[in-house]
Formats: structure tokens, sequence, C-alpha cells
């Protein structure tokens, strides 16, 4: 079984044995990234550029850092320092990089649907690190990754997905794959940060944060996106805290063991209690650590296919 794709735009459509087959060979890099020297010639005389449009610091250092474990050669493009500050379109960034002799692509962007833009625009490989409220197929992996190796598999797991579902790409991806992998899904929110869209998804709807913590195995808190909200769905931060914030409190009160994840960057005090988040229930950092392992399979998977 290979991964027999030429773009990773998105979990939504990719198999159990696709995602399995990425996994296992995340799993096979991570004994690399263990090594006195953590690097292979796997992509010797690849070049790969970084495309972030967006802010970032877990994605685009864990790609630049895959990049080069993998021997690639990359170049490292930021809107700020760019000729899009002077009116150039996606389009013509992309070409105008892709005649200086680019294999591979990998784009954040704020608007949804613009990795899929750029399939249309260039020859090489594209990778999503992240599309508007979309997807984040690469977060989603490195969840999964790290749920395997704590649960061992991710067949019947349950997981509840607290936050800002509306606003969320990493809740969709982690939906589509965790869905795929056979675990149960949960959503909790309150109604104003749920998407319509959600009623056509194989999860359950929860508005009780109790409710969802007694139910999982899993919690994989969200971040609330002020950025991106254009109207007031909740009261105030103070608010959403004391109804949806996910604190030790709760935890004791449900009286089971409960693993925490949550997919950066966090509001501490807002979303998530600060010491929650650093307390012995909390994989956030091994969620970053698999990030490398993960982005290096992707490329690894895509150059095989070019
Ligand atoms: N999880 C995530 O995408 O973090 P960054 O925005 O820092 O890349």
């Amino acid at each position: 079984m290979s991964f027999k794709r030429k773009h990773l735009l998105g979990l939504e459509g990719v198999s159990e044995e696709e995602i399995s087959h990425l996994l296992d060979t995340a799993e096979s890099f991570k004994e690399v990234l263990d090594r006195p020297i953590p690097k292979v010639p796997t992509l010797r005389g690849t070049t790969i550029v970084n495309l972030f449009f967006e802010s970032s610091t877990r994605t685009r250092f864990s790609f630049e850092l895959a990049e080069k474990r993998l021997s690639a050669d990359t170049i490292n493009f930021s809107t700020s320092a760019s000729s899009v500050k002077k009116g150039e379109s996606l389009r013509d960034t992309a070409q105008n990089i892709e005649a200086m002799r680019v294999d591979m692509v990998v784009i954040r962007h704020s608007a949804a649907g613009a990795p899929h833009f750029l399939t249309r625009c260039v020859k090489g490989a594209v990778i999503n690190a992240g599309d508007g409220c979309h997807e984040h197929p690469t977060q989603a992996l490195l969840d999964m990754m790290t749920l395997r190796e704590k649960f061992g598999q991710l067949k019947d797991l349950r997981v509840a997905i607290v936050g800002d579902i509306l606003h969320s790409r990493v809740a969709r991806s982690n939906i589509y794959g965790l869905t795929t992998m056979g675990a149960d899904v949960a959503l909790c929110a309150p109604t104003t940060l749920i998407p319509v869209e959600a009623e056509k998804w194989p999860v359950k709807i929860m508005h009780n944060v109790d409710d969802a913590i007694a139910w999982a195995d899993v919690v994989m808190v969200l971040r609330i996106q002020l950025e991106r909200q254009q109207a007031n769905f909740f009261p105030s931060l103070r608010e959403y805290h004391n109804y949806f914030g996910i604190t030790r409190e709760r935890l004791e009160r449900a009286k089971k063991e409960v693993t925490i994840m949550h997919p950066g960057p966090i509001n501490r005090g807002v979303e998530i209690e600060s010491i929650l988040a650093d307390s012995e229930f909390s994989v956030i950092l091994d969620q970053v650590t698999n990030g490398v392992a993960v982005r290096m399979a992707v490329l690894y998977l895509l150059n095989e296919e070019k």
C-alpha cells in the first residue's frame, strides 16, 4: 500500500489505508529524529518553498525542520517581506517561484481553497498547511499519530473536540481523519460555534462540557479564534471560560483519566486552564514533536509520486 496522491489538500476522502500508511511512515521517521545525527538524504536535490501568507509558529517551523532533516533545499516566504506587499497575486507569486525550479509548495493562506487553486497554477506537489476555516491535514495527522502512540489504536476511541468548531480547520481535518479511522467523535461548543453542516457529519453534538468530559477518552481543546469572528458568538471570554473552559476541577469532578490535546497556540485561561495545559494529562508538546515526523512522512510520500 502506498500514498498515491500528487497533493495533500485535506483529509476529506483520504482512506483508512492511506492514513495508516502515512502514520506508519511518520513513526519510522520519528526513529530517525531520535538518532544522534537526525538527518537522511531522502530529498537531496528536491527544492521546496514554504509559502506562509498567514502567521504560524508550529506548522512553519516543523515543515522547515522536516525539510532540513530530509536534506531538501528550501525557500521561505512570508507576506511581509515579499512582493505581495506591492500587490502581486497568489498565482503570479507561485508561478514566479516555480520558474526557479521548485518541486513542492507548502502553503498556508487565510482563504479556504487557496491550495486547491494553486494546484491549477503550478506543476509541483502542493501541501495544505492550513487554509482559512477549511482544513489543516498535517495537524490532524500529527494529532492521530499522538493518539495512536498513547492508545495503540484509534478505533472506538472517544474524542471530544471542544471550542470554536465553526472557524476551525483543525476540527474539520480531525473529524474527517478520526471518523475514517473508526474513532467516535463528539463536538462540544455553544450553538453559535457549531457550523450548520455539522448535522451531516458522523459526530455527536454536545453543549455541556461536563457531559463531554464524562463521555470522552480524549478532549481536544480548540482556541477561540477571535481574529476570525465577525460577530459576537458569546457574551465575553470570562463567560466562555466559565461554561466551556477545560479545567483541572472539571476533570477531577468527572473522576476519570482524560487525555488533553490542543493544536496551539493556546489562550491560557480562556479555552483551557493554564495549569491543566502543563499537567500530566496534557500531550500538547508530544503533538508538536510528532509534527516534524508527520511532515517528513508527507513530504517523502508525495515526492515518491512526483
Ligand atoms: N497548530 C498550528 O497550526 O499552529 P501554528 O498556527 O503556530 O502553525
